[in-house]
């Protein structure tokens, strides 16, 4: 990373890269929330963690970069090993716990420039050692000491690496999170809940309702599940591994299925992010045909390069023209 961020520092590099990776195609772009999105493709929560690389990553393609997520406190995460591969699975299992320098230390880097035409969300949670019981505080500090420096905001309430923290899904305490920094949102800015792929349809049916009448904009599914089916590792391999969220294509019938539920049954009344198992063109259309808006990108650019939403993106246009 820090090679690439060096050549990036070479005048005229970054919009050579920019015309490589990042053409722009009039036909992708979408307005969503009151925001230009150049193109559906986003950059996943999780890998700018704290603001440092969105400058690099922008050149890639993408439309808009989820940084995150953050907390209020910076936390140092899980001991190490917390990331392994699942090669054969074209998987990644995670168990990071929000490793990241605070939300005023990623305020400072956001006020430095920012790159032109991208869209910046920010990713927030709260700390380990915050009980559940104080965990709006949280939320609303990393809120409002970001308010005016992203563009939207997820609430992450579904890494499976902060113990307790996929509780805050119930219908209780989701309704006090989202009410509380609805009141403080003055900008109407865009606010998507960012939700697990191990709910049950009841639960969804309660997120549905919850999203509708705290109406906030959408819904971004999905984060990593906790299950390890369809791995073509050996179980003992996999258990070796560990606890920690199971991401790329293992996940991507989860999520697509999550994704369909919801614009089903909501009948499309929010906006939808789908994220899971992406990777190249026919697993973005599986997302994007079920009733995905917009799609996000994590584990598949590990596997497939920095190429992945170049790719995508030129197939989803040359399909469009067909269509046409
Ligand atoms: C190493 C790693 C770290 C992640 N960290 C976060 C995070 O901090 N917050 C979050 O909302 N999602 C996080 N995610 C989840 C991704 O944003 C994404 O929802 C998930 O990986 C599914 O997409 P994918 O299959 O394209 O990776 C992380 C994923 C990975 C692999």
């Amino acid at each position: 990373m820090q090679v690439f961020t060096f050549i990036l520092l070479i005048p005229g590099i970054p919009s050579l890269l920019r015309t490589i990776y990042g053409k722009r195609h009039k036909s992708l772009e979408r307005k969503i929330a009151g925001l230009d999105f150049q193109n559906p493709i986003g950059l996943a929560a999780g890998f700018d963690k704290d603001g440092k690389y969105f400058n690099v990553m922008s050149v890639l393609g993408f439309s808009h970069i989820e940084i995150g997520t953050v907390t209020p406190r910076p936390q140092p995460g899980n001991p190490k090993p917390r990331l392994f591969r699942l090669v054969k699975s074209n998987g990644l299992i995670n168990r990071m716990g929000f490793n990241n320098d605070g939300a005023e230390a990623l305020a400072e880097r956001l006020k430095k420039k920012r790159p032109a035409g991208i869209i910046i969300g920010a990713n927030i949670g709260k700390n380990k050692d915050t009980p559940n019981d104080e965990a709006v505080n949280d939320y609303l500090k990393c809120f409002t000491t970001l308010y005016n420096l992203v563009d939207y905001f997820t609430v992450n309430v579904s890494s499976p690496n902060t113990p307790g923290l996929r509780s805050l899904q119930e219908k209780e305490p989701l309704t006090k999170l989202l009410v509380t920094l609805q009141k403080e949102n003055s900008l109407h800015k865009p606010i998507f809940l960012k939700i697990a792929p191990d709910l049950t349809t009841q639960q969804l049916d309660e997120i549905i309702e919850i999203v509708v009448n705290t109406n906030i904009t959408g819904v971004i599914a999905t984060n990593t599940t906790i299950t390890r089916e369809g791995l073509k590792e050996s179980k003992n391999e996999v258990e070796e591994m560990g606890a920690g969220g199971l991401s790329g294509s293992p996940l991507l019938e989860m999520s697509v299925s999550v994704v369909k539920y919801l614009a089903e049954k909501s009948n499309k009344r929010f906006t939808i992010i789908g994220v899971g198992g992406i990777e190249d063109y026919d697993s973005a259309k599986k997302h994007l045909d079920a009733g995905a808006d917009l799609i996000q990108i994590y584990t598949g650019l590990i596997y497939t390069g920095p190429t992945v939403v170049k790719k995508i993106l030129r197939q989803l246009v040359s399909f469009k023209s067909m269509d046409a």
